[in-house]
């Protein structure tokens, strides 16, 4: 199985470093439109393979789609990371045009690969590489939900004193601060509802924690988050090459799913060989639908900004 990476940064580097060491992927290419910036990181990355005990070949590359020819699965990390005090949202002006011309070269080199979106604001750049390329809505996946998610769980272990592992939950609706929906309701500790062990007041802190999950990060570190996104592109990419068949909140492209049609907004997936294999009607109760609609329309505002381009 080949993988590309599109983008050499940090959360690139971390989806290559992930999915070497979980043995996902042979072969992870690294792109990169900084000279030798790529063939840097992949050089290093292949130096920790005897001692972390992995075999994927990982090769950079500058600005060379052909290299990327036939890959099973390609990543689009590439654009500018958030700095403190900045929305997702704001970027789409610079990572617009951006993530256009990747996925237009991706999809010369590579018509069948399954693309992962990871740019942001990540549903409207989901939804960007859709139209760009004219990819069948299965075939192009945005990360956000997987993350989204991953903070959830994070936050709940926390609240509960308990293993993150024992802990399932999920978050739809978009990737924005303001726009995500963590599924308390849904939420379970060992098949057990957080409701029986969390009081409604540290629910709402652990959902208000889960939205601003990136924004905190971003603030303490000067720079948008790598290790988790990095983390769930790699869990995604699993469940594709592998045919895992794992449900998964995705950014995905809705037909009358939800209520909505014509946009690409987080809502729980089964993953697997052909990327988007089935969207799962989870049953929102009446509140939870009407925050899923009014995520759709901020959602579908920001789309509005495609306009010019496509
Ligand atoms: C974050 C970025 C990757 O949430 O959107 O950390």
């Amino acid at each position: 199985m080949k993988v590309t990476v599109v983008g050499a940064g940090n959360v690139g580097a971390s989806c290559a470093e992930y999915i070497a060491i979980k043995s996902i992927a042979s072969e992870v290419v690294l792109l990169d439109i900084k000279e030798g910036f790529a063939e840097g990181k992949a050089l290093d990355l292949m130096q920790t393979a005897t001692n972390l005990g992995f075999d994927s070949i990982i090769k950079g590359v500058t600005n060379d789609y052909a290299a990327t020819a036939a890959s099973d699965v390609v990543v689009i990390t590439s654009g500018v990371p958030r700095k403190p005090g900045m929305t997702r949202e704001e970027l789409i002006g610079i990572n617009a045009g951006i993530v256009q011309s990747v996925a237009e070269s991706i999809l010369k080199h590579s018509p069948n690969a399954i693309i992962v979106v990871v740019s942001n604001p990540m549903d409207t750049m989901t939804y960007l590489a859709l139209k760009a390329t004219g990819l069948p809505k299965n075939q192009v996946i945005g990360m956000g939900g997987a993350l989204d998610s991953s903070r959830f769980k994070t936050y709940l272990s926390l609240a509960l004193d308990k293993p993150a592992n024992d802990i399932q939950g999920m978050v739809i609706g978009g990737h924005g601060d303001t726009t995500m929906i963590p599924l308390t309701r849904l939420a379970s500790y060992n098949g057990t509802p957080v409701s029986q062990h969390l009081s409604p007041e540290a629910l709402d802190k652990v959902s208000a924690a889960t939205m601003v999950g990136g924004a905190t990060l971003t603030k303490l570190l000067g720079t948008s988050a790598w290790y988790a996104p990095g983390a769930s592109v790699s869990y995604l990419v699993d469940s594709i090459v592998n045919d895992l068949s794992r449900m998964i909140p995705c950014s995905v492209f809705l037909d009358g799913d939800y209520g909505q049609k014509d946009i690409c907004i987080g809502v729980p997936c089964i993953i697997g060989k052909n990327g988007l294999e089935s969207i799962i009607d989870v049953k929102l109760n009446d509140q939870e639908q009407e925050k899923f609609t009014q995520s759709s329309a901020a959602v579908r505002n920001m789309n509005e900004a495609l306009k010019e381009i496509l």
